[in-house]
């Protein structure tokens, strides 16, 4: 249905990069990292080009939920960007690995259970 499935699509892939950039930072591939990263970044704005589209075509469904859903969604990648930079900088990344996970399961349950397509 519309493009559900190329979101469902990105924000997979974007999650698999994310753990490959994250493999790397810490086994010391600062090249490789950097370029999973960058990869990476351009699949947050696919997500949110996805998401986007998805958003204008179907918030009059329900405004409010769709408003928090689209917020929820930046702020998962918001989190994924924060815990790469962070990592890389040598700095603590617990809160956003807790904050991540929360928006994360927020988002699959707004998306999968409550909006409706
Ligand atoms: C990593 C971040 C994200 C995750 C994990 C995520 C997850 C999901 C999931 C599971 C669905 C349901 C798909 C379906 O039922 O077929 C969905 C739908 C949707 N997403 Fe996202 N999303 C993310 C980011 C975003 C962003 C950044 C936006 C807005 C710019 C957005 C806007 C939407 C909209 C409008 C829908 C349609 C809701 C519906 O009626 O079911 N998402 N997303």
């Amino acid at each position: 249905m519309y493009t559900t499935h190329a979101h469902i699509t990105t924000w997979v892939v974007a999650l698999i990069l994310f753990f490959v950039a994250l493999a790397l930072y810490k086994s010391g591939n600062s090249k490789g990292s950097k370029i999973v990263h960058m990869i990476l970044r351009l699949f947050y704005i696919l997500i949110i080009v996805t998401g986007a589209f998805l958003f204008f075509k179907f918030q009059s469904i329900d405004p409010a939920l769709y408003g928090i859903k689209m917020l929820d969604g930046l702020l998962v990648i918001g989190m994924l960007e924060m815990i790469l930079v962070r990592l890389k900088k040598g700095k603590g990344t617990g809160l956003f690995w807790i904050l991540m996970i929360i928006f994360f399961i927020i988002a699959l349950y707004l998306g999968f259970v409550k909006l409706p397509l």
